[in-house]
């Protein structure tokens, strides 16, 4: 009976789904991010065929060293794949795959929504509303942006970018321009998308989002000279890794009003919103931010469906067949 080791409690089907084809799961019992020498210790313990891990967890060729030789597989449960050092695991002949589709429409709704939540000022007015502090109607009262006729720029046109175009393009009447390696021709023509180079996108557009994944290639691929092509009305959305946004110059960019917001669900020090402690404090302060927790994907129906995602990945190995989401790394 082949072991599964989940690092982290997670939503069940998948777990069903594994429990019922024979496999012996065994879920760690602290439910948080365990440590490097927990997750070593877990796995020398209990030798798994597979790890269905956490974008928290790094699997680095430590990790994958205490596997061997059982360690089949590394299901990382997240689309992103960041966490997981994929040369130690093709040295070592594991085998890695993701969650990837099955979180494309949360991860857009939520993009949509910080866009809204940004352009129409809805966490300020809703804060000031709360506090008793209005008092009548106000011809000036939180004044937003319409979104109608606006540019949106997408970075990165794969699943996500796609979805975020479309939701801009057919629900809000944005014209929408992209970056990215390869051209797309059936976006061009279905949504009317117009690709630019990076530094045409960051001019020309009025919101920008991100959708690239963290490679060495987009390590601050948005720098304080990147951030400076932009309007100074434009409002930038990451909801892809942290560290694609040098921070300390997005801080510096909205302070001296460069651009004119930010809606981070990501951040570059993550679990801590800002690397240090004088940047949290500025990024409280500064009301056109806008911070969610790593939610983009939280969805009880995105959650389910990574989780049995994940499950079929490691079935597949396990049986001898191709994972569906095989990480070509
Ligand atoms: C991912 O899957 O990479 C997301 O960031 C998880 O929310």
């Amino acid at each position: 009976m082949p072991t599964v080791y989940v690092t982290r409690r997670i939503p069940d089907e998948g777990l069903k789904l594994l429990a019922a084809r024979s496999c012996r799961v065994v879920v760690s019992p602290h439910d948080r991010v365990l440590t490097k020498e927990e997750l070593v210790a877990a796995i020398r313990e209990h030798r798994p065929e597979a790890l269905l891990c956490q974008l928290t967890d790094r699997i680095d060729g430590d990790v994958l060293e205490a596997g061997n030789p059982n360690l089949k597989i590394v299901a990382n449960y997240a689309v992103g794949l960041d966490n997981v050092d994929l040369p130690a695991a093709k040295a070592r002949g594991v085998i890695v795959t993701n969650t990837p589709g099955v979180l494309t429409d949360a991860v857009a709704e939520h993009t949509v929504a910080l866009i809204f939540a940004l352009a129409r000022r809805i966490p300020e007015a809703d804060a000031y509303a709360k506090s008793g502090r209005y008092t009548g109607w106000d011809p000036f009262l939180f004044l937003g942006t319409e979104l109608k006729g606006k540019t949106l720029g997408v970075i990165g046109l794969g699943r996500i970018g796609i979805g975020v175009a479309e939701r801009c393009v057919k629900g809000m009447g944005m014209r929408v321009l992209y970056n990215d390696p390869k051209t797309n021709p059936d976006f061009e023509r279905e949504l009317g998308g117009q690709f630019r180079s990076l530094d045409d996108l960051l001019r020309e557009s009025d919101v920008v989002s991100i959708h690239v994944p963290l490679l060495k290639t987009t390590h601050h691929l948005i720098n304080a000279e990147r951030l400076g092509r932009m309007k100074p009305t434009a409002l930038l959305i990451n909801t892809s890794r942290g560290s694609i946004v040098d921070e300390a110059a997005l801080l510096d960019a909205l302070e001296s009003k460069r651009i004119a917001g930010a809606a981070l669900d990501v951040f570059e020090c993550e679990p801590s919103i800002a690397c240090r402690a004088d940047d949290h404090l500025r990024l409280k302060a500064m009301p056109n931010v806008i911070l969610t927790p790593h939610i983009a994907s939280a969805t009880v129906e995105a959650r389910q469906a990574m989780s049995r995602l994940a499950a079929e990945n490691i079935l597949a190995v396990l049986e001898g067949r191709e994972p569906p989401n095989l990480a070509r790394g």
